[in-house]
């Protein structure tokens, strides 16, 4: 049986007004990382671009500290837009709500600014707490710290006092606490301890903890909610999923941690606790897919047996980066992870170009994707839209762009496999070796294919963002002709 679908019970409340400001500054963010991408991969291959007007290290840092930053907007835009939805009553707060967007909104821009005009200069307790804090994609500096956690706590206030004054389904509940988990993390990446062990331990409790525990949950309470509003999925079904979800990614997420412990200076003990733990996360990656994609086979089924057209589905282009989202998310995390995750391998692919392949498909096809597709739903809502079809440019958008990081994912794995090749195995991973491996035509030309690829994206990216703009007055339109 199929629940009733319903879209627009919520139509024109405040907290989805709120979460489309979050929407609407994650995809300019998302537009910068790209951009900045384009510009370190330009220096790749020709290593004087922009040179001290624009260093690698400067658009790297702004690369990965946007995608940080536009994925939280958008998760917390995708919170405001589903919350009155699943309490069944208007978010509270909302007045504090928009204060607290404005001032991050402030807070990122002024940090930016300053990430892109103070390039070089020495490290020391003042430019800790006034230009950055040096930790890889979460740099901001300590008085960004501070107001990031101030706007954090209202936002998780406002989430809270709806979730107790409204209904409390299970994927609220989950939300709730591991949210939580999710903002308490943050303050792990906080602290700064002069020696470089100690610093890396605690900032990867932040980094692995997001994306491997933390974040994995968010989605996949995202991933319930989503299929409940498109194809009225039951809410029994997904919700145990869920719950599956959560018991087994915590156990193995936490523990995992020991993948990034092999060679930062940690006990010998983490290369077993690494290796065992870390190689059980892609179990419930696996799961999570065959969940989704069960969900969808039998939702066919049983529209087949009661002799309606199959694939009732009200919001296709949303539906379409969700299902993205399950493949990607096996693919980035649960294989391209899987790869390197064992220390007899890791000891050759640390630090390579394989990182970065894992680290583009993954971030893209475990939360870029799903996040999208809530921004698709996001219009859905404001334009009052009951079935939102796939328009050409939301074809092209999700095609190219998907199809511009699985190639830049596979130039990069060849320019990693030839560093393994060359760099570590052959000539013994020193500094000269590391300059040799750079050079040889397998790496050259895969850093080549990758800026193809990454011109690819961002084509897609302008027909992602022009559908954005467009799809919603004419789905209105035609609903109302
Ligand atoms: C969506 C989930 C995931 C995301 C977004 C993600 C992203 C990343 C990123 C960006 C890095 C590079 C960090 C750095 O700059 O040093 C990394 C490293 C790593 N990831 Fe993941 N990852 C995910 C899941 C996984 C899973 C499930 C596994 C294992 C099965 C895994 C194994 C590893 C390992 C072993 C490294 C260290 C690579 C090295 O030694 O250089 N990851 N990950
Ligand atoms: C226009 C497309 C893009 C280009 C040209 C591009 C290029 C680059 C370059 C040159 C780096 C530095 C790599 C290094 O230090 O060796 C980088 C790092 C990174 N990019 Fe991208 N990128 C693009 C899109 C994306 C997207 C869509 C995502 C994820 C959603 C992403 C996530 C990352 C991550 C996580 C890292 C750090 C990886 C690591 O250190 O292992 N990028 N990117
Ligand atoms: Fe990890």
């Amino acid at each position: 049986m199929l629940t009733s679908i319903k879209t627009n019970e919520f139509a024109g409340s405040k907290s989805k007004e709120l979460g489309m400001m979050y929407f609407r500054v994650a995809i300019i963010l998302f537009g910068a990382q790209l951009l900045m991408g384009l510009i370190a991969a330009t220096q790749f291959l020709v290593p004087g671009f922009l040179f001290e007007l624009f260093d690698f290290s400067v658009a790297r840092m702004v690369h990965i500290n946007a995608l940080v930053v536009w994925m939280l907007y958008a998760m917390i835009g995708s919170v405001y837009y589903m919350l009155p939805d699943e309490t069944g009553v208007e978010t509270v707060g909302i007045g504090l709500g928009k204060l607290g967007f404005w001032v991050l909104t402030a807070a990122v821009t002024v940090v930016v600014l300053v990430y892109i005009f103070i390039q070089v200069g020495s490290g020391s307790e003042a430019s800790i707490w006034f230009i950055h804090e040096g930790r890889e994609y979460i740099e901001a500096p300590r008085w960004a710290d501070i107001g990031i956690v101030v706007v954090v706590l209202i936002f998780y206030w406002n989430v809270f006092a709806s979730f107790m004054k409204g209904k409390q389904t299970g994927i609220m509940t989950v939300m709730v606490a591991n949210l939580l988990a999710l903002a308490g993390l943050y303050i792990t990446g906080m602290f700064f301890t002069d020696n470089i062990s100690m610093d890396q331990f605690w900032w990867w409790w932040v980094i692995h903890l997001w994306v491997e525990a933390t974040w994995e949950v968010f989605v996949g309470t995202l991933a319930a909610y989503a299929l409940i509003k498109i194809i009225g999925a039951k809410r029994e079904i997904v919700e145990m999923w869920l719950w599956i979800e959560v018991l087994m990614l915590f156990g193995s997420g936490i523990l995992g941690l020991g993948h990034h412990y092999f060679w930062i200076g940690t006990p010998e003990y983490w290369w077993e606790i690494g290796a065992l733990f870390s190689a059980l996360e892609p179990v419930p990656l696996i799961a999570m897919f065959v969940h989704v994609l069960y969900d969808w086979g039998k939702e066919q089924g049983i529209a087949k047996a009661e002799g309606r057209p199959g694939s009732v589905m009200n919001n296709a282009p949303a539906m379409a980066w969700i299902v993205t989202n399950a493949f990607g998310n096996f693919l980035g995390a649960g294989i391209w992870g899987f790869f390197h995750t064992l220390p007899q391998v890791n000891i050759y692919t640390h630090g390579s170009q394989f990182t970065a392949a894992h680290g583009h498909l993954a971030f893209f096809g475990a939360y870029a994707t799903i996040l999208i597709g809530m921004m698709y739903m996001g219009i859905q809502g404001a334009y009052g839209i009951k079935e939102m079809k796939s328009t050409f440019k939301s074809k092209m958008g999700i095609f190219l762009v998907t199809f511009g990081v699985v190639g830049m994912t596979v130039a990069l794995t060849i320019a990693g496999y030839e560093q393994v090749l060359v760099e570590r195995a052959e000539l013994g991973a020193g500094w000269n070796a590391f300059f040799v491996a750079q050079e040889l035509p397998w790496y050259v030309q895969a850093q080549g294919w990758r800026a193809v690829m990454g011109v690819v994206t961002f084509i897609g990216f302008v027909y992602l963002v022009w559908d954005l703009l467009t799809i919603g007055s004419q789905a209105k339109r035609a609903q109302e002709a």
